[in-house]
């Protein structure tokens, strides 16, 4: 069985034909789906899809983009998602200095409550960085360091930094890139990175594998990353495939 560990099934991308998609998954292999918060309304209708099929669950969450909509009022209504029976984490959460959409203080002042939410509701964590690496790293050392744990999800720094996140208890999300040509350091994330600490992840509609790269992504395409990892760690893609999913199942806390 596979897991999506970090999944936008809520995206525009999927009108077409999400009801038909999703139903097919169990039986394409894939066993557990998680859907991430980006916008607050993300958060609600990752809900309502959490609801609608067994295997899919919800992380609740504003990423560093949309943070400027955020309010105390708001971070409450945050909370009691976090409290429904199907959230099993806070995200996708964290600092985006590429896009830049919220000035830093802001993008760090909300990182640190929705870090502090994960704790006060003891839920592991889905964490975006991007352009960010040092920053997001502090914060996490500072805040969060192996409090509830959970994944750093398109994992784009070095491998020196992905095994300081291990040290710290952080589980390293490996999507789509791994299998990109030019990806020499997700490359060497993942060579370096104990398997056990590994997981699979699509960020779907976005970063499809090759030969997919540039269309819509979707679970289905998550062989291809599996088999990836195997060719660069020597393994069999039978037995990275069951050690990614047990290492969800622990990180989402779902065994
Ligand atoms: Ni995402």
């Amino acid at each position: 069985m596979i897991f999506d560990t970090h999944a936008h099934y809520n995206d525009e991308a999927f009108d077409q034909d999400r009801e038909e998609l999703l139903a097919g998954m169990p039986a394409a292999g894939i066993g557990g789906i998680v859907n991430m918060g980006a916008s607050l309304r993300d958060v609600e209708e990752s809900q309502q899809l959490a609801a609608d099929y067994p295997f899919l669950f919800a992380a609740v969450g504003v990423h560093p983009d949309h943070v400027g909509d955020l309010n105390e009022e708001r971070m409450s209504h945050l909370k009691n998602f976090c409290a429904r029976e199907k959230t099993v984490a806070v995200g996708e959460i964290g600092l985006d200095y590429y896009w830049d959409k919220e000035n830093h203080e802001t993008q760090k002042t909300w990182f640190v409550r929705q870090l502090q939410l994960a704790k006060e509701m003891d839920l592991p964590v889905n964490i975006h960085s991007r352009d960010a690496a040092q920053d997001t790293f502090d914060i996490m050392k500072a805040e969060h360091a192996g409090t509830t744990g959970g994944i750093i999800h398109c994992f784009s720094s070095s491998a020196q930094m992905a095994l300081e996140y291990v040290r710290l208890g952080y589980y390293i999300g490996v999507g789509g890139v791994v299998t990109f040509k030019n990806a020499r350091v997700m490359k060497e994330v993942v060579a370096a990175a104990p398997l056990e600490r590994i997981v699979t992840e699509t960020d779907c509609p976005y970063l499809a594998p090759a030969p997919h790269r540039g269309k819509r992504n979707s679970s289905l395409y998550l062989p291809l990353v599996i088999e990836a990892i195997a060719q660069i760690k020597g393994l069999s893609a039978q037995e990275v495939e069951e050690v990614t999913y047990e290492n969800a199942l622990r990180v989402y806390r779902l065994s």
